[in-house]
């Protein structure tokens, strides 16, 4: 058993890490034939990226992936600790499975992601839920076939969760949710320790993959067909910084532009690391999609010194300026907390301001949750929770103005769309633009999903565009 540890997951040292190919333990493929699975994800799209390395994991052992987890003989939770109601969420379900696990004895149970490396939800699993057969951490996901063996063979729970990030791990196999865009890791963990945030803490240091890796990848995702990929991090802009001396994410952007994939989009970028250079980048290359998700947080720089973010409303003005001005027709997004402790209506209103000022083409936008194990948990927060609701709502209300008002210009606008699916209505379809929006339009035409085509918009709302396709 290995238990998570908060002291020492907070630790950050340039102590060499080893790069792993990953094996199969060949005595253990296709052992479950004839068993299925149910992977229930939490969180971002380093999660749903995960859950895609899962899914292949549990195919070799020999596993077939259902979608009812009623019918599944082993439901993994793939979790997310950023905020309280994503955990609320993993253990409601775990509720659920408890009830199915009551008339299905054989049922194996687990949980995995962020919320297996921290030491209160360990400690609650191992006092009042015994029944789960195993937690497995982020660090040594790559060991989820032996552990699910282990907890089957020994009908014992499993508790593998390490605090520091081990090796790094190549060659893990995967399955894809779609066959026309893919995800694809470029660096791990976190080292900026916003006050608020428990990344740094369940997903470690910050480590990049080698470029060659990532560019082989990304080959062979071109000649697997694959239209786009989305670099992945949790702070992609400082991609490089740990393992050269002079190769950031600009270099990385243009080598995997000049692969010549169609559409190429990264997240998460950090306002702090985001060099001119990159700006350029992304504004020379037609196949660096124009848009990028730029989290502020706040427009009070009393709440982002607080919230140690490492920049004031004026740097990151600067910033959105110079992209703006670079990046032909870029549309930005970004994340803001609302209910910071000790916001006041002033600072809110700073926030607003900020928004008024940039006038976002998409934001996600949050009430500040306390985590535990964090400094921002330990701040005395004295915004009464119902004023806290209300400085959301107000907030939504103007960035809502915004994406519509953003919107509306595009009516009669052509735009290029990568198709991801039918809806339900006869002859319509949906997809996303260059710039990130949502697109749903109607063609008399057999459309193939996957296919990237030009569609006229018709019409504008606050979350999507109406369109029509357009030869
Ligand atoms: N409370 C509320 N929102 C949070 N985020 C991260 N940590 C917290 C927290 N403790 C938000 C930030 C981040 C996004 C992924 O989640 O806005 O950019
Ligand atoms: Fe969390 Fe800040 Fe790192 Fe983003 S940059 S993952 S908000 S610590």
């Amino acid at each position: 058993m290995h238990l998570p540890n908060y002291m020492e997951a907070r630790t950050r040292d340039k102590r060499n890490y080893k790069k792993i190919s990953f094996k199969f333990d060949s005595k253990i493929k296709n052992k479950y034939k004839g068993k299925t699975f149910f992977i229930k994800t939490y969180g971002c799209q380093m999660n749903e990226h995960d859950s895609e390395n899962i899914s292949a994991l549990l195919t070799s052992l020999g596993f077939k992936e259902v979608n009812d987890y009623q019918m599944a003989d082993l439901v993994l939770l793939n979790t997310c600790s950023i905020r309280e109601n994503a955990h609320n969420k993993a253990f409601g379900m775990l509720g659920r499975l408890k009830h199915l696990k009551q008339e299905k004895k054989d049922l194996i149970v687990g949980l995995c992601g962020c919320m297996a490396q921290e030491a209160i939800v360990v400690d609650e699993i191992l006092k009042d839920y015994k029944w789960v057969n195993f937690v497995i951490g982020t660090h040594n996901m790559y060991n989820l076939p032996n552990i699910i063996d282990k907890a089957i063979e020994e009908n014992s729970q499993q508790i593998e969760v390490y605090s520091r990030e081990g090796d790094l791990i190549e060659g893990l196999p995967v399955k894809r949710v779609n066959d026309f865009k893919a995800y694809v890791n470029i660096i791990y963990g976190c080292d900026k320790f916003c006050t608020y945030c428990v990344v740094p803490y369940t997903r470690g240091r910050e480590r990049s993959r080698e470029k060659e890796d990532i560019l082989n990848e990304i080959k062979s995702l071109i000649s697997d067909g694959y239209k786009e990929v989305t670099l992945l991090g949790q702070n992609v802009n400082a991609y490089g910084k740990d393992l050269y001396e002079d190769y950031t994410l600009a270099n990385l952007l243009e080598e995997v532009a000049l692969l010549g994939i169609p559409r190429i989009r990264f997240t998460t970028s950090h306002p702090w690391d985001f060099t001119d250079n990159m700006i350029e980048i992304i504004g020379k290359y037609d196949n660096i999609m124009p848009s990028i998700h730029l989290p502020v947080q706040s427009g009070s720089n009393r709440v982002l010194k607080l919230m140690g973010r490492r920049y004031t409303k004026e740097s990151y003005l600067e910033l959105f300026n110079k992209i703006k001005d670079t990046v032909k027709g870029v549309t930005i997004s970004t994340d803001i907390i609302v209910g910071f402790p000790k916001e006041t209506e002033e600072d809110f209103k700073e926030t607003l301001d900020l928004v008024n000022t940039c006038k976002y083409d998409n934001a996600f936008s949050f009430i500040f949750s306390p985590r535990e194990g964090t400094p921002a948990s330990k701040i005395k927060d004295d915004v009464p929770q119902k004023e806290k609701e209300e400085r959301l709502q107000r907030l939504n209300e103007v960035l809502n103005k915004y994406f519509l008002e953003n919107n509306k210009k595009l009516e009669n606008k052509v735009l290029p769309v990568l198709v991801e699916g039918i809806s339900d209505k006869k002859n319509m379809y949906y997809g996303y633009s260059d710039t990130n929006k949502l697109i749903n339009f109607s063609s008399d035409k057999d459309i193939n999903i996957g296919d990237i085509v030009n569609v006229k918009i018709t019409k504008a709302k606050t979350w999507s565009l109406d369109g029509e396709y357009y030869e």
